[in-house]
């Protein structure tokens, strides 16, 4: 797999421009339909940081759908080595629609997928996306705004924390509809008696000025 070797390595992986310029408009309009969520968060309220994102609810719009199906094809093989390296007993089926009845018969039944939006001064604190017990080891944020013309700061943070060591940072620019996998809480690393893990949150730095929505693609659904 493309990409696969930066995940080894830094535990995120650029996937290119998946979305044109018409597709991330049309996403970001979304926003302003209530009827395609299922909930709407207000970050400061929970402490999470600042802004609001919405999780979309079932059936996600087509778009999304698809590029979350295309998503999961292309990381599984990949997920799947990285739980045997870790000695971790997970399932990941070929095919999403496998692995989201998964999730459902173990009372993770809620779409993950989410709409954030980022003005002025807004931020999202260092987090992992943990809904449950099962858990894909991957997810992708594309972002939907131009850096330096509709939005600046608000870069992508992601934070590696190393057993016996202090925490490495990663901050990402992303251009209008470019992709990032992230690992959503781990990274394998080769020890001299096998793999062992660093553990990863990640967050985005507050915006300076403007506004930036930013899709996210979460694999495994949440109780
Ligand atoms: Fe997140």
């Amino acid at each position: 797999m493309q990409s696969a070797g930066d995940l080894w390595t830094r535990g995120y992986a650029r996937l290119g421009t998946l979305l044109d310029r018409a597709e991330c408009e049309y996403i970001r309009s979304l926003y302003e339909q209530p009827e395609v969520f299922r909930s709407r968060i207000d970050m400061a309220r929970y402490r999470f940081g600042r802004g609001e994102y919405q999780y979309f609810s079932y059936p996600l719009p087509e778009r999304i759908d698809r590029l979350r199906h295309e998503l999961y094809n292309h990381l599984v093989p990949l997920a799947v080595e990285w739980m045997d390296a870790l000695k971790l007993p997970t399932e990941y089926p070929p095919q999403l629609d496998a692995f989201l009845k998964q999730c459902h018969a173990a009372a993770q039944p809620r779409p993950t997928p989410l709409l954030l939006r980022y003005r002025r001064d807004d931020y999202n604190c260092l987090h992992q996306d943990l809904y449950g017990d099962i858990v894909f080891p991957f997810q992708v944020v594309t972002c939907l705004s131009r850096p330096g013309g509709e939005f600046t700061g608000g870069e992508l943070l992601l934070v590696e924390q190393q057993p016996r060591a202090q925490s490495v940072g990663h901050a990402l620019r992303l251009e209008q509809g470019e992709s990032v996998v992230v690992t959503t809480r781990y990274r394998p690393v080769k020890g001299s008696r096998g793999y062992y893990r660093t553990n990863f949150r990640h967050g985005v730095s507050p915006l300076l000025s403007g506004e930036r929505f930013t899709l996210g693609l979460i694999f495994h659904d949440a109780a």
